[in-house]
């Protein structure tokens, strides 16, 4: 079977892109930062103004929502690599360019207003923060799916409903009703892009089923969150595990299995031996995450009980 090009994909998806821009604009709620920022708690700090430096009695909120709300915004904070990318493989036209501005817009939203909460409410430490944002900026973000539209789609499909999840989970942990308004409306933003990429993955297993099925299979055997370049990634990831903000049940439970069950991949008829192949390995893939979700729930209620039993 011939593959389509980029171009071919571009050409054949731009329907089905431009209805789920009118959708996603139909859906979209307007709003604003501002509104979900506690302004009067605030303080001036330390530094040309004069004011008092931030100090761990400033935060009330549990260390670990602490751990993942920087985590949360250090991935926000990597648009710049996110838009290049998508950018670069979308094109300026049409509604193709039209949904990666308007994407960029919202996603900048999220940075900016998470960004607020932790100043105002001294949650986390300014300086520590911004000297984060730094490294991981600098580093910039790319995964192995740059150069693939497929791949890209699928990964984005994935990872939405992932930083979805992970916000979600994060505003619940913090205790701050506050923050968790405000996560909860990020939230809701980062549902929407996933059906939006969800869908136009949906459309290109019509239009190149056994390309697009080769593509899901290789995202899903190599899924990082994109937040695996920030410092420390790997300690952080698994305290936010953890805690039950994001771990492997969640992953093939609430990311994997749906986003692939949207897509009817199992059902999928009239495959060559290539996509045939290809769905097999997702098969395999979710025996595998089954596996690996199960293990970690045992060591994460083991390790419950010793620190009960200590306690
Ligand atoms: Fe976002
Ligand atoms: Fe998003």
């Amino acid at each position: 079977m011939t593959e389509l090009s980029q171009t071919a994909l571009l050409h054949e998806l731009e329907p089905v892109v431009a209805k789920n821009l009118d959708r996603h604009l139909s859906m979209a709620k307007e709003w604003f930062p501002h509104e979900y920022v506690p302004w009067s708690e605030g303080r001036t700090f330390d530094g040309p103004l004069g004011g008092e430096a931030w100090s761990e009695r400033d935060s009330t909120l549990p260390e670990v929502a602490r751990t993942a709300l920087i985590v949360n915004l250090l991935t926000e904070d990597n648009l710049p690599s996110y838009h290049h990318q998508i950018a670069s493989l979308f094109g300026p036209d049409g509604a193709w360019g039209t949904w990666v501005g308007r994407w960029t817009a919202e996603e900048g939203r999220h940075g900016t207003a998470i960004r607020d909460y932790l100043t105002v409410t001294r949650a986390v430490d300014p300086v520590a923060l911004e000297r984060a944002r730094m490294v991981h900026m600098t580093a910039g973000y790319s995964n192995s799916h740059d150069s693939s539209m497929l791949r890209s789609l699928a990964y984005v499909s994935f990872q939405e409903l992932a930083t979805r999840i992970s916000h979600r989970n994060t505003g619940r942990i913090t205790g701050d009703p506050v923050c968790e308004a405000l996560l909860s409306r990020v939230a809701a933003d980062e549902n929407l892009h996933m059906v939006f990429y969800r869908n136009l993955l949906g459309a290109a297993l019509e239009v190149a089923p056994d390309q697009t099925m080769r593509a899901i299979a290789e995202v899903l055997e190599d899924f990082q969150m994109p937040g695996v370049g920030i410092e420390g990634f790997a300690r952080k990831s698994v305290t936010i595990a953890l805690a039950g903000i994001y771990d492997l049940r969640q992953h093939r439970d609430d990311v994997v299995a749906p986003v692939l069950r949207q897509w009817d991949v199992f059902n999928v008829a009239g495959l060559g031996a290539e996509g045939e192949a290809a769905r097999d390995r997702i098969a395999a893939h979710l025996d595998g995450l089954e596996q690996a979700a199960s293990r970690f729930e045992e060591k994460r209620d083991a390790r419950a009980a010793k620190l009960a039993a200590r306690a």
